[in-house]
């Protein structure tokens, strides 16, 4: 009898048939978070305006590894260079405890509990107790060795880049800068929503999906399923097959933007045989559907000097963690964190802009309804994504996905009817994991 397969050779050629193995085994996963999340990756932390006050601070999580994004005290002078935002582990320097529990707050500095080692609010350490020992007499007892110094016991301190409000960082000392990282390519995507612009914080929504955390990235960059899986997608034209789209990806193949205008509501040719479009359904509350063009909306387009772009949606996926979705007023950064193999969690930030009206603030809100859990898109991403991962488990090692539409190349298209994105992203995964 053979002995079992130990999966760790991609043994097909290019992207297009993606092992199972790649979402189910925990020694590549582990290799993961070393290689990806703590390697030379940027990852997104959170949004400048979550921490607006000296002191403010906000718990989340590079991978596994559990940091702090905190707004330091920064002197005048120091102003025009310094942003005065770090992000540190949520580690002592002592014995190792995570010693922040809070998800949000501020603090003058943070205090672990077990034995009160005091920590500056950009990560240094400022004292610890006893360290010159206690007085007995004319003797002292204890405290630190002579050599220590406090200096050399600060909490790791990430590197970090601030680009319009969106906070990122990296454990690596060898990640390029954050411009590079994210490249030329989709730049333009990223000014569109936020450069110069305020941003105001609307509000929070968490799911724990029991997937894979890959396959949430795979979702953003399948245009192919919207407008089958989603009903209410489909039926109110916020993504059918026949739009006007563009997919575009970074020189690497890790990051990408799926671009499209959305059609009015009404049947379309392309609807014929798409068994969950529903010519009957109207709205009783048809406020869900109140969607007001942005100027904002309108760029010079990158790919045609010359002539503007009008998207409605912008699903923009940046390697490893992070989703930024416009769905037509509606905003929100959506942080994957990894938990294993087959599970992750998945943070919504919902925002505006600071100039926005209060009407145009409660249409964001509203319209933030038809996406998530809870949405009216039906059914939810993170549904399938269960779907797929107890399909994998149950196949085993030898199978793969077939990710074939539109061939089994990495270019960008002006289409949607492809899955080129996803096998760009698996192209560069399987280099840098060297599978
Ligand atoms: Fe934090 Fe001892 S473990 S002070
Ligand atoms: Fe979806």
């Amino acid at each position: 009898m053979n002995a079992p397969q130990t999966p760790s050779r991609w043994d097909r050629p290019g992207s297009s048939r993606v092992p199972f193995w790649a979402d189910t085994d925990p020694q590549l996963y582990q290799q993961e978070l070393e290689k990806i999340f703590y390697g030379p990756h940027w990852s997104y932390v959170g949004l400048s305006t979550e921490i607006p006050h000296v002191g403010d601070y906000k718990l989340t999580q590079i991978g596994e590894r559990q940091v702090l994004l905190v707004r330091d005290r920064v002197g005048p002078r120091e102003r025009a260079t310094d942003h005065g935002i770090r992000v540190v582990e949520n580690r002592c320097a002592h014995r190792g405890v995570r010693f922040c529990q809070q998800p949000h707050g501020n603090a003058r500095s943070f205090v672990c509990p077990y034995h009160q080692w005091t920590y500056k609010l950009n990560g240094d350490l400022a004292g610890l107790p006893f360290k010159d020992g206690v007085k007995d007499g004319d003797c002292v007892n204890g405290g630190m060795p002579e050599g220590f110094d406090i200096k050399d016991h600060g909490l790791t301190k990430l590197r970090v880049a601030v680009l319009h409000g969106l906070v990122f960082a990296t454990f690596s000392a060898d990640a390029e800068p954050l411009e590079d990282y994210l490249g030329p390519q989709i730049m333009p995507w990223l000014d569109r929503i936020f450069k110069g612009r305020e941003l105001t914080l609307l509000g929070y929504n968490r799911q724990r999906i029991p997937g894979n955390w890959k396959l949430m990235m795979e979702n953003i960059k399948d245009p192919y399923h919207p407008g089958l899986l989603h009903t209410w997608f489909v039926t109110f034209g916020l993504w059918r097959a026949d739009q006007k789209s563009r997919m575009v990806m970074d020189g690497q193949g890790r990051h990408a933007v799926m671009i499209s205008r959305r059609n009015e509501g009404g049947q379309a040719a392309v609807t014929e045989g798409v068994t969950s479009f529903k010519a009957n359904m109207t709205l009783h509350d048809d406020r869900l559907l109140d969607v007001v063009p942005e100027p904002w909306w309108t760029i010079d387009d990158p790919a045609n000097p010359g002539s503007s772009i009008t998207p409605t949606v912008t699903m923009i996926t940046l390697f490893p963690g992070l989703i930024i979705q416009q769905q037509v007023n509606s905003l929100s950064t959506r942080q994957i964190v990894p938990r294993g193999t087959g599970e992750f969690d998945f943070v919504w930030t919902h925002f505006g802009l600071s100039d926005d009206t209060p009407e145009m603030t409660q249409r964001r809100l509203r319209q933030a309804n038809l996406f998530g859990p809870a949405g009216f898109v039906s059914a939810d991403d993170g549904e399938v994504i269960e779907f797929s991962q107890d399909g994998f488990k149950q196949w085993g090692d030898g199978g793969a996905t077939l990710c074939e539409l539109g061939g089994t190349g990495t270019e960008a298209t002006e289409h949607m009817v492809t899955e080129t994105l996803i096998r760009s992203m698996y192209a560069y995964w399987k280099k840098v994991m060297a599978v």
